[in-house]
Protein backbone atom coordinates (compact mmCIF):
# COMPACT_ATOMS: atom_id res chain seq x y z
CA UNK A 1 0.00 0.00 0.00
CA UNK A 2 1.43 3.41 -0.44
CA UNK A 3 0.12 7.28 -0.60
CA UNK A 4 0.23 8.79 -3.94
CA UNK A 5 -0.91 12.15 -2.77
CA UNK A 6 -2.31 13.98 -0.41
CA UNK A 7 -4.07 17.41 -0.53
CA UNK A 8 -4.97 19.36 2.17
CA UNK A 9 -7.45 22.37 2.08
CA UNK A 10 -8.09 25.03 5.31
CA UNK A 11 -6.86 22.20 7.25
CA UNK A 12 -5.26 23.80 10.50
CA UNK A 13 -2.31 25.70 9.07
CA UNK A 14 -2.84 24.69 5.89
CA UNK A 15 -4.49 27.24 3.13
CA UNK A 16 -4.15 24.76 -0.08
CA UNK A 17 -1.31 22.36 -0.46
CA UNK A 18 -0.44 18.94 -2.62
CA UNK A 19 2.12 16.67 -1.46
CA UNK A 20 3.65 13.68 -3.75
CA UNK A 21 5.02 11.16 -1.89
CA UNK A 22 7.40 8.40 -3.21
CA UNK A 23 7.88 5.22 -2.18
CA UNK A 24 9.84 4.43 0.99
CA UNK A 25 11.20 6.41 3.38
CA UNK A 26 9.61 10.24 3.04
CA UNK A 27 11.15 12.77 5.24
CA UNK A 28 8.82 16.03 6.26
CA UNK A 29 11.73 18.31 7.87
CA UNK A 30 10.71 21.68 9.68
CA UNK A 31 11.54 23.89 12.73
CA UNK A 32 8.47 24.07 15.43
CA UNK A 33 5.02 24.85 14.85
CA UNK A 34 5.30 24.81 11.11
CA UNK A 35 2.69 22.05 10.44
CA UNK A 36 4.40 18.79 10.67
CA UNK A 37 2.24 16.97 13.10
CA UNK A 38 -0.91 18.67 11.81
CA UNK A 39 -0.07 16.94 8.05
CA UNK A 40 0.54 13.64 9.29
CA UNK A 41 -2.19 13.89 11.79
CA UNK A 42 -4.49 14.38 8.34
CA UNK A 43 -3.19 11.27 6.92
CA UNK A 44 -4.12 9.31 9.95
CA UNK A 45 -7.78 10.98 9.96
CA UNK A 46 -8.31 8.87 6.55
CA UNK A 47 -7.20 5.55 8.45
CA UNK A 48 -9.81 5.97 11.34
CA UNK A 49 -11.67 8.72 10.70
CA UNK A 50 -10.38 10.17 14.31
CA UNK A 51 -7.70 12.06 14.59
CA UNK A 52 -5.04 10.88 17.03
CA UNK A 53 -5.14 14.24 19.08
CA UNK A 54 -8.55 15.90 19.12
CA UNK A 55 -11.99 14.42 19.43
CA UNK A 56 -13.48 17.83 17.99
CA UNK A 57 -13.14 18.33 13.96
CA UNK A 58 -14.01 21.73 14.10
CA UNK A 59 -10.97 22.02 16.04
CA UNK A 60 -9.22 20.40 12.70
CA UNK A 61 -10.44 23.24 10.03
CA UNK A 62 -8.30 26.42 9.77
CA UNK A 63 -9.40 29.02 12.38
CA UNK A 64 -10.66 31.46 9.74
CA UNK A 65 -12.68 28.73 8.15
CA UNK A 66 -16.13 27.05 7.80
CA UNK A 67 -15.00 23.38 6.28
CA UNK A 68 -12.22 21.82 5.54
CA UNK A 69 -11.20 18.78 2.89
CA UNK A 70 -8.70 16.14 2.41
CA UNK A 71 -8.12 14.23 0.16
CA UNK A 72 -6.09 10.79 0.14
CA UNK A 73 -5.22 8.99 -3.02
CA UNK A 74 -3.51 5.73 -2.89
CA UNK A 75 -2.38 2.56 -4.70
CA UNK A 76 -3.78 -0.60 -3.11
CA UNK A 77 -2.35 -4.43 -3.98
CA UNK A 78 -6.19 -3.61 -5.33
CA UNK A 79 -5.92 -0.63 -7.41
CA UNK A 80 -5.93 2.92 -6.87
CA UNK A 81 -8.13 4.57 -4.25
CA UNK A 82 -9.58 7.88 -3.53
CA UNK A 83 -10.25 8.69 0.33
CA UNK A 84 -11.74 12.16 0.61
CA UNK A 85 -13.08 13.67 4.13
CA UNK A 86 -15.10 16.99 4.20
CA UNK A 87 -14.69 18.51 7.51
CA UNK A 88 -17.46 20.88 8.66
CA UNK A 89 -17.73 23.19 11.99
CA UNK A 90 -21.73 22.89 12.91
CA UNK A 91 -22.08 19.28 11.35
CA UNK A 92 -20.77 15.84 10.57
CA UNK A 93 -18.07 14.96 8.69
CA UNK A 94 -18.67 13.30 5.12
CA UNK A 95 -16.28 10.86 3.76
CA UNK A 96 -15.96 9.99 0.10
CA UNK A 97 -14.57 6.68 -1.21
CA UNK A 98 -14.31 6.48 -5.11
CA UNK A 99 -16.36 9.51 -4.98
CA UNK A 100 -19.03 7.60 -3.24
CA UNK A 101 -20.54 8.96 -0.41
CA UNK A 102 -19.94 6.39 2.84
CA UNK A 103 -22.64 5.97 4.70
CA UNK A 104 -21.18 4.63 7.99
CA UNK A 105 -17.57 5.47 9.50
CA UNK A 106 -17.24 1.40 9.98
CA UNK A 107 -17.32 1.29 5.90
CA UNK A 108 -13.90 3.72 6.40
CA UNK A 109 -11.71 0.73 8.22
CA UNK A 110 -9.92 -1.31 6.49
CA UNK A 111 -9.53 1.00 3.07
CA UNK A 112 -6.76 2.43 4.30
CA UNK A 113 -4.20 1.16 6.86
CA UNK A 114 -2.03 3.55 8.85
CA UNK A 115 0.27 3.44 12.06
CA UNK A 116 1.28 5.99 13.88
CA UNK A 117 3.49 6.11 15.94
CA UNK A 118 4.84 9.41 18.46
CA UNK A 119 6.75 10.01 21.38
CA UNK A 120 3.39 10.11 22.94
CA UNK A 121 3.05 6.57 23.05
CA UNK A 122 5.08 5.80 25.58
CA UNK A 123 1.59 6.14 27.32
CA UNK A 124 0.50 2.83 25.88
CA UNK A 125 3.12 1.10 27.97
CA UNK A 126 2.70 3.93 31.35
CA UNK A 127 -0.76 4.48 31.53
CA UNK A 128 -3.87 2.89 32.61
CA UNK A 129 -5.10 0.49 30.61
CA UNK A 130 -7.71 2.54 28.90
CA UNK A 131 -5.08 3.43 26.52
CA UNK A 132 -4.37 -0.59 25.70
CA UNK A 133 -7.76 -1.29 25.66
CA UNK A 134 -8.34 1.58 22.92
CA UNK A 135 -5.15 0.41 21.00
CA UNK A 136 -6.59 -3.11 20.76
CA UNK A 137 -10.00 -1.73 19.99
CA UNK A 138 -8.62 0.48 16.73
CA UNK A 139 -6.51 -2.26 15.40
CA UNK A 140 -8.99 -5.19 15.80
CA UNK A 141 -11.84 -2.48 14.41
CA UNK A 142 -9.69 -2.39 11.28
CA UNK A 143 -8.99 -5.72 10.42
CA UNK A 144 -12.65 -7.27 11.30
CA UNK A 145 -15.63 -5.03 10.88
CA UNK A 146 -17.66 -7.80 12.84
CA UNK A 147 -15.47 -6.75 15.82
CA UNK A 148 -16.13 -2.96 15.38
CA UNK A 149 -19.81 -4.03 15.44
CA UNK A 150 -19.45 -6.39 18.72
CA UNK A 151 -17.94 -3.91 19.94
CA UNK A 152 -20.23 -1.05 19.88
CA UNK A 153 -23.12 -3.35 20.45
CA UNK A 154 -21.81 -4.14 23.65
CA UNK A 155 -20.59 -0.29 24.47
CA UNK A 156 -24.45 0.04 23.95
CA UNK A 157 -25.72 -2.94 26.47
CA UNK A 158 -23.15 -2.11 28.82
CA UNK A 159 -24.98 1.43 29.16
CA UNK A 160 -28.27 -0.43 29.19
CA UNK A 161 -27.30 -2.33 31.82
CA UNK A 162 -25.58 0.43 33.59
CA UNK A 163 -28.47 2.50 33.53
CA UNK A 164 -30.60 -0.87 34.94
CA UNK A 165 -28.42 -0.48 38.05
CA UNK A 166 -29.24 2.48 38.80
CA UNK A 167 -32.72 2.87 38.07
CA UNK A 168 -33.61 -0.39 39.96
CA UNK A 169 -36.35 -0.25 42.71
CA UNK A 170 -34.92 -2.94 44.57
CA UNK A 171 -32.38 -5.61 44.12
CA UNK A 172 -34.92 -8.04 43.86
CA UNK A 173 -36.51 -6.58 40.87
CA UNK A 174 -33.02 -6.35 39.33
CA UNK A 175 -32.33 -9.74 39.44
CA UNK A 176 -35.96 -10.37 37.41
CA UNK A 177 -34.87 -8.13 35.04
CA UNK A 178 -30.76 -8.32 34.29
CA UNK A 179 -30.09 -11.52 32.99
CA UNK A 180 -31.13 -10.71 29.58
CA UNK A 181 -28.77 -7.91 29.81
CA UNK A 182 -26.62 -10.09 31.13
CA UNK A 183 -26.93 -12.56 28.34
CA UNK A 184 -26.55 -9.54 25.26
CA UNK A 185 -23.26 -8.85 26.56
CA UNK A 186 -22.11 -12.18 26.92
CA UNK A 187 -22.77 -12.53 23.70
CA UNK A 188 -20.74 -9.68 22.46
CA UNK A 189 -18.26 -10.04 24.73
CA UNK A 190 -17.04 -13.66 24.49
CA UNK A 191 -16.46 -12.18 20.66
CA UNK A 192 -14.55 -9.28 21.81
CA UNK A 193 -12.41 -11.08 24.03
CA UNK A 194 -11.45 -13.70 21.78
CA UNK A 195 -10.29 -11.18 18.88
CA UNK A 196 -8.27 -9.39 21.43
CA UNK A 197 -6.76 -12.83 22.56
CA UNK A 198 -5.54 -13.75 18.66
CA UNK A 199 -4.21 -10.03 18.58
CA UNK A 200 -2.19 -10.12 21.51
CA UNK A 201 -1.12 -13.79 21.16
CA UNK A 202 0.11 -12.76 17.25
CA UNK A 203 1.96 -9.37 18.59
CA UNK A 204 3.34 -10.91 21.80
CA UNK A 205 5.54 -13.08 18.99
CA UNK A 206 6.32 -10.33 16.63
CA UNK A 207 7.41 -7.88 19.62
CA UNK A 208 9.51 -10.88 20.83
CA UNK A 209 11.67 -11.12 17.85
CA UNK A 210 12.20 -7.06 17.60
CA UNK A 211 12.80 -7.18 21.65
CA UNK A 212 16.03 -9.75 21.62
CA UNK A 213 17.14 -7.96 18.79
CA UNK A 214 16.93 -4.73 20.46
CA UNK A 215 18.77 -5.68 23.51
CA UNK A 216 21.46 -8.48 22.20
CA UNK A 217 19.08 -11.06 23.15
CA UNK A 218 19.39 -9.86 26.91
CA UNK A 219 15.28 -8.83 26.89
CA UNK A 220 12.37 -11.43 26.70
CA UNK A 221 8.77 -9.10 25.83
CA UNK A 222 5.98 -10.98 27.21
CA UNK A 223 2.23 -9.52 26.22
CA UNK A 224 -0.41 -11.33 28.09
CA UNK A 225 -4.33 -10.72 27.76
CA UNK A 226 -5.44 -10.28 31.71
CA UNK A 227 -9.22 -11.42 31.25
CA UNK A 228 -11.21 -14.52 30.71
CA UNK A 229 -9.67 -16.66 27.60
CA UNK A 230 -10.86 -20.38 26.16
CA UNK A 231 -13.43 -21.05 23.25
CA UNK A 232 -15.93 -18.49 22.81
CA UNK A 233 -18.31 -20.68 24.18
CA UNK A 234 -16.64 -20.95 27.40
CA UNK A 235 -15.93 -17.38 27.54
CA UNK A 236 -19.48 -16.66 27.02
CA UNK A 237 -20.46 -18.73 29.58
CA UNK A 238 -17.45 -17.59 32.22
CA UNK A 239 -19.21 -14.07 31.44
CA UNK A 240 -22.59 -14.80 32.67
CA UNK A 241 -21.85 -16.35 35.70
CA UNK A 242 -19.01 -13.60 36.46
CA UNK A 243 -22.03 -10.84 36.14
CA UNK A 244 -24.47 -12.65 38.02
CA UNK A 245 -21.82 -13.28 41.14
CA UNK A 246 -20.48 -9.32 40.94
CA UNK A 247 -24.38 -8.32 41.11
CA UNK A 248 -24.57 -7.28 44.46
CA UNK A 249 -21.42 -5.26 44.02
CA UNK A 250 -22.61 -3.44 40.72
CA UNK A 251 -25.75 -2.97 42.50
CA UNK A 252 -24.27 -0.85 44.87
CA UNK A 253 -21.69 1.12 42.53
CA UNK A 254 -24.18 1.50 40.14
CA UNK A 255 -22.03 0.22 37.43
CA UNK A 256 -20.77 -3.17 35.71
CA UNK A 257 -17.91 -4.10 37.16
CA UNK A 258 -16.89 -7.06 34.97
CA UNK A 259 -16.54 -7.89 31.50
CA UNK A 260 -14.29 -6.62 28.67
CA UNK A 261 -14.56 -3.07 29.14
CA UNK A 262 -12.54 -3.81 32.12
CA UNK A 263 -9.79 -6.11 30.64
CA UNK A 264 -5.99 -5.26 29.96
CA UNK A 265 -3.30 -6.50 28.90
CA UNK A 266 0.07 -7.06 30.70
CA UNK A 267 3.75 -6.36 29.01
CA UNK A 268 6.07 -8.44 30.94
CA UNK A 269 10.33 -8.04 30.23
CA UNK A 270 11.93 -11.00 31.41
CA UNK A 271 8.93 -11.52 34.08
CA UNK A 272 9.10 -8.20 35.07
CA UNK A 273 5.38 -5.95 35.02
CA UNK A 274 7.02 -2.66 33.40
CA UNK A 275 4.06 -0.57 33.71
CA UNK A 276 4.99 -0.54 37.66
CA UNK A 277 8.56 -1.76 37.37
CA UNK A 278 9.86 -0.98 34.08
CA UNK A 279 13.32 1.62 33.72
CA UNK A 280 12.24 4.28 31.30
CA UNK A 281 14.46 2.69 28.74
CA UNK A 282 12.74 -0.56 29.25
CA UNK A 283 9.36 1.21 28.44
CA UNK A 284 10.90 2.70 25.23
CA UNK A 285 11.92 0.11 23.57
CA UNK A 286 8.81 -2.08 24.71
CA UNK A 287 7.02 0.82 22.92
CA UNK A 288 8.84 0.52 20.00
CA UNK A 289 8.59 -3.37 19.33
CA UNK A 290 5.19 -3.26 20.01
CA UNK A 291 4.22 -0.55 17.46
CA UNK A 292 7.20 -2.58 15.25
CA UNK A 293 4.95 -5.78 15.84
CA UNK A 294 1.73 -3.99 15.26
CA UNK A 295 3.30 -3.38 11.82
CA UNK A 296 4.00 -7.14 11.06
CA UNK A 297 0.05 -8.16 12.48
CA UNK A 298 -1.26 -5.44 9.91
CA UNK A 299 0.92 -7.36 7.21
CA UNK A 300 -0.51 -10.57 7.95
CA UNK A 301 -3.95 -9.17 8.04
CA UNK A 302 -3.69 -7.39 5.05
CA UNK A 303 -1.21 -9.10 2.90
CA UNK A 304 0.64 -5.90 2.18
CA UNK A 305 2.60 -3.52 4.89
CA UNK A 306 0.36 -0.29 6.15
CA UNK A 307 1.68 2.99 6.06
CA UNK A 308 4.24 3.75 9.14
CA UNK A 309 3.70 7.49 10.22
CA UNK A 310 6.41 8.56 12.85
CA UNK A 311 5.77 11.84 14.39
CA UNK A 312 9.22 12.97 15.35
CA UNK A 313 10.41 9.67 17.12
CA UNK A 314 14.14 9.62 16.05
CA UNK A 315 15.77 12.41 18.94
CA UNK A 316 13.95 9.95 21.31
CA UNK A 317 15.58 7.07 20.59
CA UNK A 318 19.59 5.70 20.82
CA UNK A 319 21.64 4.92 17.76
CA UNK A 320 20.78 1.32 17.60
CA UNK A 321 17.13 1.77 17.63
CA UNK A 322 17.25 5.11 15.25
CA UNK A 323 18.98 2.56 12.45
CA UNK A 324 16.32 -0.29 13.06
CA UNK A 325 13.72 1.97 12.62
CA UNK A 326 15.48 3.80 9.43
CA UNK A 327 15.83 0.01 8.10
CA UNK A 328 12.74 -1.14 8.51
CA UNK A 329 11.70 1.40 6.46
CA UNK A 330 13.03 0.10 3.44
CA UNK A 331 10.60 -2.26 3.09
CA UNK A 332 7.32 -0.15 3.24
CA UNK A 333 6.26 3.46 2.58
CA UNK A 334 7.28 5.91 5.54
CA UNK A 335 6.31 9.29 6.37
CA UNK A 336 8.68 10.44 9.12
CA UNK A 337 8.70 13.99 10.63
CA UNK A 338 11.90 15.84 12.33
CA UNK A 339 13.29 19.49 13.16
CA UNK A 340 16.90 17.86 11.65
CA UNK A 341 17.21 15.10 9.50
CA UNK A 342 21.11 14.03 8.59
CA UNK A 343 21.03 10.21 8.21
CA UNK A 344 22.79 8.38 5.24
CA UNK A 345 19.43 7.21 4.09
CA UNK A 346 17.60 7.14 0.87
CA UNK A 347 14.70 9.29 1.12
CA UNK A 348 12.57 11.66 0.15
CA UNK A 349 12.92 15.25 1.70
CA UNK A 350 10.20 17.93 2.42
CA UNK A 351 10.92 21.21 3.99
CA UNK A 352 7.58 22.27 5.47
CA UNK A 353 7.72 26.40 6.78
CA UNK A 354 4.54 27.92 8.05
CA UNK A 355 2.53 25.60 6.24
CA UNK A 356 3.63 25.54 2.80
CA UNK A 357 5.60 22.93 1.47
CA UNK A 358 8.91 22.32 -0.96
CA UNK A 359 10.80 19.35 -2.41
CA UNK A 360 14.16 18.68 -1.89
CA UNK A 361 15.75 17.03 -4.31
CA UNK A 362 18.16 14.60 -2.94
N1 LIG B 1 -7.26 24.86 13.47
C1 LIG B 1 -6.11 25.51 13.26
N2 LIG B 1 -6.05 26.56 12.40
C2 LIG B 1 -4.88 27.21 12.17
N3 LIG B 1 -3.71 26.87 12.74
C3 LIG B 1 -3.71 25.83 13.59
C4 LIG B 1 -4.90 25.09 13.88
N4 LIG B 1 -4.58 24.12 14.76
C5 LIG B 1 -3.27 24.23 15.00
N5 LIG B 1 -2.72 25.25 14.30
C6 LIG B 1 -1.32 25.69 14.28
O1 LIG B 1 -0.54 24.81 13.51
C7 LIG B 1 0.81 25.02 13.87
C8 LIG B 1 1.63 23.81 13.54
O2 LIG B 1 1.32 22.74 14.37
P1 LIG B 1 2.05 21.31 14.31
O3 LIG B 1 1.65 20.62 15.54
O4 LIG B 1 1.78 20.63 13.03
O5 LIG B 1 3.59 21.74 14.37
P2 LIG B 1 4.87 20.84 14.15
O6 LIG B 1 5.52 21.29 12.87
O7 LIG B 1 4.55 19.42 14.30
O8 LIG B 1 5.79 21.36 15.34
P3 LIG B 1 6.68 20.56 16.41
O9 LIG B 1 8.03 20.37 15.78
O10 LIG B 1 6.76 21.53 17.54
O11 LIG B 1 5.99 19.30 16.77
C9 LIG B 1 0.79 25.44 15.34
O12 LIG B 1 1.47 26.64 15.49
C10 LIG B 1 -0.68 25.66 15.65
O13 LIG B 1 -0.93 26.84 16.34
MG1 LIG C 1 4.85 18.04 15.83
Amino acid sequence: MKILSVELKNYRNYKNIKINFNDGLNVLVGKNAQGKTNLLESVFLCAIGKSPRVNKDKDLINWNEEHSKITLSLEKQSGKKTIEIFLFKNQNKAIKINGVQILRYSELLGEFNAIYFSPDDLKLVKESPDERRRFMDIDLSQFNKNYFYALSKYNKVLAQRNKLLKTSKNFESLKETVSVWNESLAKYGSYVILKRLELINKLNNYANITEQELTNNEENIKLSYTGLSGTEEEIKQNIVLNLEKSLEKDYSLGYTTFGPHRDDFKIEVNNIDIRHFGSQGQQRTATLSLKLAELEVFKEYFNEYPILLLDDVLSELDNKRKNMLLNKTLNFQTILTCTEFDYDVNCTKFVINNGEISNIKQ
